[in-house]
């Protein structure tokens, strides 16, 4: 099955739009890079469940400040992250993707938190906390792995499916002891940069989602449900993008027309504490949190009082 059509023509009308204004202007794509860095390594170990805020995150980054009562392995897990988005960008031009380039990567990531395994596939099983499926024994993890370089060197296909394929097949086989969440959402990072695509974020506060999908995919064997949330994310990076260009990304609210229409009476106040926190599925355009009607109704029907 095929991603929804009215998500994919949204997202194709984007990218041509954003396509016409390539050479990007030199000011603003430095500062979506930098923005995407302190986003995405927030967003991605904070679903892995490191405890540091989008604040304290930007502090470590951009200042190298340490944070008070925040352990080693946290400060280690932004700092890894980072040279891990600098490590992928500088591969988002090579001309094939191996598996030494992977190994790599997740060798980053592990760096001085876990040496034995950081760049190696795990030597046991393993199973993933929540949930009842078992990966397979790691005597099958270098074959299985096959699949998943195919799909990285593979070019012709819509990219956002085989981008989500790529990281289906990755936590599916479950490759190293640790750090496969985060290994899996930059692979999907690269192949999207690798075709053309802006990078993508999955927010903390769509964990549950993201989960589920994964779970269903693998138990309908059909990407879609996992192509669909991840178009719907490559949408929101064309927005910000095309709005940090100066075009109007159009659908969304500031948190002020929000609070007006929120059913529960939520107020611009607390939408932004909610925002910044990552509970709510807002986004950051420059300085001004912004959120879509859909995202609004979808936590407010969560958290009916
Ligand atoms: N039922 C499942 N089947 C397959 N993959 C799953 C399932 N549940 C979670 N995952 C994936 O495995 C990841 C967790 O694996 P692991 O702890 O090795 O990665 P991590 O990078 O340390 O943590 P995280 O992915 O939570 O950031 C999840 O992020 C998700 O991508
Ligand atoms: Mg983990």
């Amino acid at each position: 099955m095929p991603i929804d059509e009215a998500i994919y023509s949204r997202v194709l009308a984007k990218r041509r739009e954003l396509d016409k204004l390539r050479p990007f202007d030199r000011g603003a794509l430095a500062k979506l890079q930098e923005t995407f860095r302190v986003d995405l390594t927030y967003n991605s170990n904070a679903i892995e469940g490191n405890s540091l805020s989008l604040s304290e995150t930007k502090l470590v980054l951009e200042d190298g400040i340490t944070i008070g009562g925040k352990s080693m392995r946290e400060h280690l897990e932004v700092t890894n992250h980072s040279k891990a988005i600098d490590f992928v960008q500088s591969l988002v031009s090579k001309p094939v993707i191996e598996e030494i380039d992977v190994l790599n990567l997740h060798a980053i990531i592990l760096d001085r938190i876990d040496p034995e395994n950081a760049g190696f596939y795990r030597r046991g099983a393993i199973r993933i906390s929540g949930t009842t499926y078992s990966p397979p024994s790691p005597a099958k993890v270098p074959a299985l792995m096959q699949e998943v370089y195919g799909l990285l060197k593979s070019r012709g296909g819509e990219p956002i499916e085989t981008g989500a394929k790529i990281h289906q097949r990755f936590v599916d086989i479950h490759p190293f002891i640790d750090g496969n969440g985060r290994t899996a959402r930059l692979l999907l990072n690269l192949y999207l940069m690798r075709s053309g695509y802006p990078p993508v974020i999955i927010l903390r506060a769509e964990r549950k989602k993201y989960l589920d999908r994964i779970m269903q995919a693998r138990a309908e064997n059909d990407i879609t449900p996992f192509a669909n949330f991840v178009a719907k994310a490559v949408e929101r990076s064309l927005d910000i993008y095309l709005d940090s260009l100066g075009q109007n990304p159009g659908e969304y609210l500031d948190l002020a027309e929000a609070a007006k229409i929120s059913k529960n009476g939520y107020s611009q106040e607390y939408l932004s504490l909610l925002a910044r926190d990552g509970k709510i599925g807002a986004v950051q355009f420059g300085r001004n949190w912004k959120i879509t009607k859909e995202a609004l109704e979808e936590y407010e029907k969560e958290h009916k009082s």
